[in-house]
This record gives C-alpha cells, sequence and structure tokens, in this order.
C-alpha cells in the first residue's frame, strides 16, 4: 500500500520523545518489510510553537513565524531519518515533487513542513494526492475525532467512522493561524475529500497503533 504517516509534533515533539520515536522507527521498518511505501510527515510541536512565540515578541510576520515551524519540523524528521539510516533517503524531503520521487526509490520519505500558511496536515494530504495514497493515518494526541473537543468537554464521544461530509461539520473551520492545533484541519480535509482517500486518527502515543491501521482494524477514527 501507499501509505502517508503524519505524525503529530504534539506527540513525538512536545517534548521531543526519543523512545516514542524509536518505536516508530520501528513500526516503519516494519511497514518497509511488508512491502509498503511509506511517506511520513512530522510537525514541530511545541519546540515550534516556542519559536512562533518569541518571533511574535520580536513583531515578526506570520509568514516568518511560519517558515521557524517549518525549519524545526524539518529537524524533527531528519532525527527520524538519521535513525532509519539505509532504509531512508539521505535528506528531508521539501517538495511534493521529491516525495513521489524518493517514494518510489526508497520507499520511505521523511518530511516536514513545505511553505508558510498551511500546515503539516495540508502537506500529508497533497503528499497523499499526489502519489495516490491508499491511506492517510494520522497520530494525534487524542484516541480520535470526537463529536466535541475533549479537551473541554467531558461528555466528548469517541467516533468510530465517519463520512467526509460529516467531517466537516464535526470539525469547525478555522483559518490559519500560526501554531494552531487541531485533529486535521480544513485545507487538508478538502483534498483528502476530493480525492476520497481514507483517513485513520489514531492515538499517537502508541504507534502500533498505525499497524493496526494498516490491517484494517478498528482503531482510532475513519474517515472515508
Ligand atoms: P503543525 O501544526 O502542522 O504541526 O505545524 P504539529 O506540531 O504536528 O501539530 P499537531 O501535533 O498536529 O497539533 C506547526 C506550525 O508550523 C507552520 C504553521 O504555523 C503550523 O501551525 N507550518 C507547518 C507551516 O507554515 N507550513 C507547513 O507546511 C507546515
Amino acid at each position: 500500500m501507499q501509505i502517508v504517516l503524519r505524525i503529530g509534533g504534539s506527540v513525538v515533539a512536545s517534548p521531543l520523545n526519543p523512545e516514542l520515536i524509536g518505536q516508530y522507527i520501528h513500526v516503519l521498518q516494519t511497514l518497509k518489510r511488508q512491502g509498503h511505501e511509506i511517506a511520513v510527515v512530522v510537525g514541530g510541536g511545541s519546540l515550534a510553537r516556542e519559536l512562533i512565540k518569541v518571533a511574535k515578541e520580536l513583531k515578526l510576520d506570520e509568514a516568518d513565524q511560519d517558515e521557524l515551524a517549518i525549519a524545526i519540523s524539518r529537524v524533527i524528521a531528519q532525527l527520524f531519518l538519521k535513525k532509519l539510516g539505509r532504509l531512508c533517503g539521505r535528506s528531508v524531503v521539501t517538495t511534493i515533487e521529491g516525495a513521489s520521487e524518493w517514494l518510489r526509490k526508497r520507499k520511505i520519505v521523511m518530511m516536514g513542513g513545505l511553505k508558510p500558511g498551511m500546515t503539516t496536515d495540508a502537506v500529508a494530504a497533497m503528499v497523499a494526492e499526489r502519489v495516490k495514497a491508499d491511506l492517510l493515518v494520522k497520530g494525534t494526541d487524542q484516541e480520535g475525532i470526537y463529536n466535541k473537543d475533549p479537551r473541554s468537554h467531558r461528555d466528548a464521544i469517541k467516533l468510530d467512522c465517519l463520512k467526509f461530509e460529516d467531517l466537516q461539520s464535526v470539525l469547525a473551520e478555522n483559518q490559519h493561524k500560526a501554531g494552531l492545533h487541531q485533529i486535521l484541519d480544513p485545507e487538508a480535509i478538502r483534498i483528502l475529500k476530493r480525492r476520497r482517500i481514507r483517513v485513520v486518527v489514531v492515538n499517537g502515543f502508541k504507534p502500533k497503533n498505525v499497524l493496526a491501521a494498516v490491517r484494517g482494524e478498528r482503531v482510532g477514527t475513519l474517515v472515508s
């Protein structure tokens, strides 16, 4: 299968978690061994948000704030890449074309952000669109998608599966803001919906959930 794995910076990088990163490396090795091709997109997490905050205090504009966050996400992607060694290309991929090309050659590619004004969710969706991915898995800090924000509503209910059409009403549309934390951003949803690319949102603190999602087991929330 062609898989895009979007790992939340809120999961592996808030703060940077070497043990969890090690578990993801193991998951990637397993997926590659099983014959899958995987494009991994990681976000910048709290480190990126800290930089955005400092950039704001220095009165840098949104594009500059975003560029700093992108740089951080690429450093985190590089950490994965170094640990993957021979299994992966030699550098973090910084274009959609590069992702498609390297995926064919190396079977695993590592990416962070691409350009200001978007999130790594949108990057993952764009890659998924380009490589005609069978599945996009997003590892988040929640068990999946809820009918309302579980951080502010104790009675929020986790949804096992839903249609793209319903997703848009569940996740309120939001304007892009540097550092915004969402379970899946609206731009990504638009692309994935248009291409009908299956998405599974899982708890990213349990990397084995990714393997379960690829096997088609019931885990997290399936959007189709
Ligand atoms: P994300 O919000 O996508 O990363 O990017 P994350 O840390 O993985 O977030 P969670 O875990 O899903 O919450 C962080 C910020 O980096 C900038 C944006 O400001 C974004 O909010 N960014 C990222 C870009 O400007 N362009 C990109 O292509 C990616």
